[in-house]
């Protein structure tokens, strides 16, 4: 294999949206509060207050949406279902219209052949189960497996593979350690039950998923760990922050057992919220693949101070950078998968790439046209670093890129934009950019090489 043309006759293509960063329409039929909905009314905690309230009003114009999808000939589209819809206060009977807004999204994608790939926790969770402690309280893993029933019940016969997580390491950090995230807490080490109740809740929901006869994915987000230098304190460091990023919420599942977290000071039951039962149950019989969102590396080095985390972020020089800051670095995507199979081998499952790609600082130019040449060098480059993966024999089933549209990126509102559609936020106005005919015309030719 030499690049991204020769990926394999089934290889997948998608793209990935989430519920609050694209649908707007947080007060409409019957949705209850978000512990998102609640954190952007916080002075401060969003760039210039954005909030998700219209977002790009996915909620009414996923029929729009799905045609632009339609136009790119994705095989898979990945998108979040937006727990507060479907359960208003967290538990209880199900809300009916938002089950019938997620019906009528997968049926509309159904009718122009593209498979629905739902996640169920894309970091929305009910407030009123924040309320109750949120992922630090054990009975939110109940609460969820029994939302995740209520949606494979109406969905169950029209969607073959379930994601229950994205990327409980950021949820936990970012929302419950560091504050950046809802629901603004900063916990630090004591956020650790955040992992764990998460991982339950996956165990939980894998099973009645599984009764089912549906596969059971997880997107984790994954990044390779360069040591700054070779001196033994940088490697230390560096294998402590491997264990926290990426072994934290992949070895439970696949090797079911908690990584070594003692340079943390962390003991195994991972401050005594791990019961006896729970990691069988995490694992269970196994992911049916493995989503990795995959956006850079990280370079760690020792802490600087003693008596604080052990390690510190070191930066990478010498690379270009997205309108984010982010390094780019397509061979760590290679990297990471081959990583992956040295260390898990025959444990790991086929691997899904469920989250990739940049943002640019992108508007219309005169004739209207979005020139983003850096989006589309990005993507070239991560996705000749994956077939250089699947050519070392990492088993790569699919590719879905972030995102779509432009969106409600987070803790930046509106200022980071990753679509292959410009939306003009103030009109809702879709345009589809220059990455958009790029990428169409990569399936396109991936069909014609393998239809022959
Ligand atoms: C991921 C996240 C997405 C999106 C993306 C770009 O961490 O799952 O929701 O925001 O990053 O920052």
């Amino acid at each position: 294999m030499r690049d991204r043309r020769d990926l394999p006759k089934d290889f997948s293509w998608g793209v990935s949206t989430a519920a609050y960063q694209v649908e707007g329409a947080v007060g409409e039929d019957g949705r209850g509060p978000s512990i998102w909905d609640e954190f952007v009314a916080r002075p401060g905690a969003v760039r210039d207050g954005h909030t998700g309230e219209f977002a790009c009003d996915h909620y009414h114009r996923y029929a729009e949406d799905v045609a632009l999808m339609r136009g790119l000939g994705l095989d898979g589209y990945r998108f979040s279902i937006a727990w507060p819809r479907i359960q208003p206060a967290g538990s209880g009977p199900a809300n009916p219209a938002g089950l019938d807004f997620y019906e009528r999204l997968v049926d509309a994608l159904l009718a122009v052949g593209i498979t629905p790939l739902p996640t169920l926790f894309h970091w929305d969770l009910p407030q009123a189960l924040e309320d109750g402690g949120g992922w630090l309280a054990r009975d939110t893993a109940y609460r969820f497996a029994e939302y995740a029933e209520i949606v494979a019940e109406r969905l169950g016969d029209r969607v073959p593979a379930w994601i229950t997580f994205n990327e409980p390491f950021v949820h936990m950090v970012y929302g419950y350690a560091l504050g950046i995230h809802a629901p603004g807490r900063t916990l630090m080490l004591d956020a650790l039950p955040v992992a764990h109740h998460q991982l339950l809740g996956h165990g939980l929901a894998a099973a009645v998923l599984r009764e089912r006869g549906a596969q059971v994915m997880i997107a984790n987000n994954l990044s390779p760990v360069w040591p700054a230098s070779q001196e033994p304190a940088d490697v230390a460091a560096a294998a402590a922050y491997d264990a926290l990023h990426n072994r934290l919420f992949t070895d439970p599942l696949l090797l079911g057992r908690y990584p070594d977290l003692s340079a943390y000071g962390v003991a195994p039951d991972l401050g005594g919220c791990v019961r006896p039962g729970d990691l069988e149950l995490i694992a269970g019989p196994g992911l049916d693949g493995l989503g990795v969102n995959y956006y850079n590396p990280t370079r760690i080095a020792a802490p600087t101070e003693p008596g604080g985390l052990p390690f510190a972020e070191a930066a990478i020089e010498g690379v270009p950078r997205t309108a984010f800051g982010w390094p780019v670095v397509p061979d760590g995507l290679r990297e990471l998968l081959v990583g992956l199979r040295d260390r898990y081998g025959d444990a790991l499952p086929p691997i899904t790439i469920t989250e990739n790609g940049c943002s640019v600082a992108d508007e219309p130019g005169p004739g209207g046209t979005v020139l983003d040449q850096p989006r589309i060098d990005y993507l070239a480059g991560h996705l000749d670093a994956l077939a250089a993966a699947v050519a070392e024999g990492v088993d790569v089933r699919g590719y879905f890129t972030w995102s779509l549209l432009d969106n409600f990126e987070w803790a930046e509102g509106y200022e980071q934009r990753f679509g292959l559609v410009h939306v003009d936020f103030t009109t809702q106005r879709r345009t589809p950019k220059a990455s958009y005919a790029w990428y169409r015309d990569l399936i396109g030719a991936h069909r014609v090489r393998h239809a022959r």
